[in-house]
C-alpha cells in the first residue's frame, strides 16, 4: 500500500461533510420510493412508464418499472416477475453456426479455441446492422478458468495449453439476428471474428516504437501479438469498439525475486499475483527472457468490428494502466473525449482529451485518439476538482524526474499520475456518462487497503462495500475543473450505506446509463447480507434523480454481473455472467455452479444471456 497524502479526519466528518444534498436525498427518498413504486407495473402508467415519461403526478418520472428482487442464493440467474432470459453465447460457443462445437469435457483444443467464444465474458457492445434486427456483438473474454478450461486443469501444463489459453482471451465479434418469436441467434457472417492473444496489433500514437515498447521478436516496438484481460469496453461515434486490457501482471513472470520497491515492474504489479503458467512454454511472457513485452500490454485497443481484415489498434495517448473501460463523448470542439478507470487500490481516475475534432481527424485519415492531452483527477474535499494533464516537461514530468519524452509519461501513466498529486481512489472501475446532463459517474469498488486514511472522495476505511461517485463537468466535457460527490455509498446500513437496506449491495463494478436515464449497476465482490441472509452477485437499476434503487437480477455462485449493452429500442438487454463456479476443479467441475447447461456431465461456463419482457417491453421500464 502506497500513502495516499491525504489528511486522516474523522469518517463521519468527512462523509458528513461531502455527502452532499444529492447524496442524502437520494438515500432519504430511497426507501419512499421504493416502497412508493416497489408493486408490478400499474397497468394505466405502464404506456408512460415505458419510455421513462411522466407518471403520477407534474414532475415525477418513473423510470423503474418491475418489482425488485430479493436477494438469492441460487444456482441460477434470477429475474423479477414478467422477465425471461436465453442463454445467447457461452464459453466454447462456436461463432458460427458452422464452427466446432463445445465439448463439455473442455477436450476442445486450441485450434478450436480460437473459433469459439473465449472465456470469462467482460464488457460488450451491440452495434445494429442497418434495416434487419440483427447486429453485431463484441464480447470480451478477460481472462481464464484454467482449472474448468483443460480436462485436467492446470496439471501438466504443455505447449497446447498455453495455446488453448491463449486462444480463449480477448474478443469475439459475432453477429446475432432475432427471430419473429424474439428468439436470438448467432447467423453465418462475414464479420465474425476471434480477436485472441495471438491476433497481430498495432500500436500507434506517440508510445509507438519507443525503445521500452521493442522485443526481440518486434525491434521495430510497434507490432504485437494480441490483447490481453480484455476488461471492459466502449464504443465510438465512429462504430469501433474500444476493448480495455486491465490486469496484465498476472501474465508476466518476472523471477524468483519480485522487482525492486519503486520501480516501474513494482508499480505496475509485477510479481504481486501467481502468474499464469504461460513463460513456462513460451518465452515471450519470461521477463527475464522479454523484459519489455509487458509494456506493450495495458492499452486500449481499438476494433473495427465492421472490418474483420483489420488490425486492433494499441492507442497509446490514453495511456498504460489497468484499465476498466473507456466512454467517448464529444467534446465542445467536437473533439473525443474519453473517461477511464485503473481499477487497482489507491489509483486513478483519467480522461483524455483529443487535440482535433472527430470530423477532422476522420477526414484526414487520422485516429481522433493517437493525440490529445491525458488528464488524472484530483478530487479536492471542498467537492470541486481539477484535471491534471499528464505532459512531458510539466513540474514532475521532466527528464530530471525520470521521464525521458512523452512516450515514458504514457508507458509509465501511474508514475507520472503519482508525480502531479492526483487523488488515490478506492479502485475506480466502470464510467458511464448520464443522457441529458453529461455528468460522468463511476464505480470504486472496494478498498479493504484503506486502513490509514480517509479523504472525502474515498471516505470509508476498510471500504468493504464501495461507493460510485459522480462528476459534474457542467455540460464541457472539455474542461480542466469540475464538482463532484459522493452519489452513494454501497453496503449493509451498518456500513454506512445510503441506499435501502432491502437494496443492499457490495462491490459495484459495472455501470451504464441506458438511453432512458436508468443506471445500472453490476457487482463484483462482497455483498452484504440482507436480512440476514448472503446473496450472489447481482444486477440493479437505479434512478438518479428520484433515488429509487432496485435489484433486478441475481447471478448463480460466484460469478461476476458484467458486460452489459441493449438494442437501440431497449427491449433486449444483453449481459454476461462471468467465471460462474469458478472454484470447480477437475475432480469435480460442478462443485460450487453447473450454470447454464446443468448438465450431469458437464462444467460452469461464462456466458452472454439475453433479456427481455414476456411482454416485449422496454428491459427496466
Ligand atoms: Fe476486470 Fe476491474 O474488473
Ligand atoms: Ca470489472
Ligand atoms: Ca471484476
Amino acid at each position: 500500500m502506497r500513502p495516499d497524502g491525504t489528511s486522516s479526519r474523522s469518517i463521519s466528518e468527512l462523509a458528513q461533510h461531502r455527502l452532499s444534498r444529492r447524496t442524502a436525498l437520494a438515500g432519504g427518498l430511497a426507501t419512499a420510493a421504493a416502497s412508493f413504486f416497489g408493486t408490478v407495473a400499474r397497468p394505466e402508467a405502464a404506456a408512460a412508464a415505458e419510455a421513462g415519461a411522466t407518471v403520477g403526478g407534474p414532475g415525477m418520472r418513473r423510470l423503474l418499472g418491475f418489482p425488485a428482487i430479493p436477494p438469492s442464493v441460487a444456482d441460477q440467474v434470477v429475474l423479477p416477475p414478467g422477465y425471461q432470459y436465453q442463454l445467447l453465447f457461452p464459453w466454447g460457443h462456436p461463432i458460427v453456426p458452422s464452427g466446432p462445437a463445445f465439448t463439455e469435457d473442455a477436450s476442445n483444443s486450441a485450434e478450436e479455441q480460437a473459433q469459439q467464444a473465449g472465456d470469462q465474458h467482460d464488457g460488450m457492445w451491440f452495434f445494429p446492422l442497418k434495416g434487419k434486427r440483427s447486429g453485431l456483438l463484441c464480447v470480451n473474454h478477460e481472462c481464464t478458468t484454467e482449472q474448468l478450461l483443460h480436462p485436467d486443469g492446470r496439471a501438466n501444463w504443455s505447449p497446447e495449453k498455453t495455446a488453448k489459453s491463449l486462444a480463449a482471451h480477448g474478443v469475439s465479434v459475432i453477429e446475432i439476428e432475432q427471430d419473429r418469436d424474439g428468439q436470438w441467434h448467432l447467423v453465418e457472417s462475414k464479420f465474425a471474428r476471434r480477436v485472441t492473444m495471438t491476433t497481430p496489433a498495432e500500436i500507434t500514437g506517440p508510445a509507438a516504437g519507443h525503445p521500452l515498447l521493442r522485443t526481440s521478436a518486434d525491434p521495430d516496438g510497434v507490432r504485437v501479438l494480441g490483447t490481453l484481460n480484455n476488461c471492459a469496453s466502449g464504443p465510438t461515434p465512429w462504430d469501433t469498439y474500444l476493448t480495455c486490457e486491465e490486469t496484465i501482471n498476472k501474465y508476466f513472470y518476472f523471477g524468483q525475486e519480485p522487482p525492486p520497491a519503486g520501480s516501474a515492474e513494482d508499480r505496475y504489479g509485477i510479481g504481486s499475483e501467481n502468474p499464469y503458467p504461460w513463460h513456462t512454454t513460451d518465452a515471450r511472457f519470461d521477463m527475464r527472457a522479454e523484459p519489455n513485452e509487458y509494456n506493450r500490454f495495458g492499452w486500449v485497443v481499438e476494433i473495427d468490428p465492421f472490418d474483420p481484415s483489420s488490425t486492433p489498434k494499441k492507442r497509446t495517448a490514453l495511456g498504460r494502466m489497468e484499465h476498466e473501460n473507456a466512454v467517448v463523448v464529444r467534446g465542445s470542439r467536437g473533439e473525443a473525449v474519453v473517461y477511464m478507470g485503473d481499477d487497482t487500490q489507491f489509483d486513478y481516475f483519467y480522461k483524455f482529451v483529443g487535440a482535433e475534432s472527430i470530423n477532422k481527424a476522420r477526414k484526414h485519415g487520422r485516429s481522433p485518439l493517437d493525440d490529445g492531452t491525458l488528464y488524472v483527477a484530483r478530487f479536492e474535499e471542498d467537492g470541486t476538482g481539477r484535471w491534471l494533464p499528464l505532459v512531458h516537461g510539466e513540474p514532475g514530468l521532466t527528464e530530471a524526474d525520470g521521464f525521458a519524452d512523452q512516450a515514458e509519461v504514457l508507458i509509465h501513466t501511474r508514475l507520472a499520475a503519482d508525480a502531479v498529486g492526483a487523488t488515490p481512489m478506492d479502485r475506480p472501475e466502470w464510467c458511464t456518462v448520464q443522457p441529458g446532463t453529461g455528468a460522468v459517474f463511476f464505480t470504486c469498488t472496494n478498498n479493504t487497503a484503506r486502513t490509514e486514511s480517509v479523504n472525502a472522495a474515498n471516505p470509508r476505511l476498510n471500504n468493504r462495500f464501495g461507493h460510485i461517485m459522480k462528476i459534474d463537468e457542467g455540460g464541457d466535457p472539455s474542461t480542466e475543473k469540475f464538482a463532484w460527490d459522493v452519489f452513494l455509498l454501497a453496503g449493509d446500513q451498518a456500513s454506512g450505506a445510503t441506499v435501502p437496506a432491502d437494496q443492499a449491495f457490495g462491490s459495484p463494478d459495472g455501470l451504464w446509463f441506458d438511453a432512458a436515464g436508468r443506471l445500472w449497476i453490476q457487482t463484483d465482490g462482497t455483498q452484504p447480507m440482507v436480512n440476514g441472509a448472503p446473496q450472489n452477485n447481482q444486477m440493479l437499476a437505479a434512478d438518479p434523480d428520484t433515488g429509487d434503487i432496485r435489484r433486478f437480477l441475481v447471478g448463480p455462485p460466484r460469478c461476476e454481473v458484467t458486460g452489459i449493452t441493449s438494442t437501440p429500442d431497449g427491449r433486449s438487454l444483453f449481459v454476461n455472467i462471468q467465471h460462474p463456479g469458478d472454484s470447480g476443479t477437475p475432480a469435480n467441475p460442478r462443485v460450487s455452479s453447473n450454470w447454464p447447461d446443468f448438465s450431469a456431465t458437464g462444467r460452469p461456463r461464462s456466458a452472454t444471456i439475453v433479456i427481455t419482457r414476456e411482454d416485449g417491453g422496454v428491459v427496466g421500464a
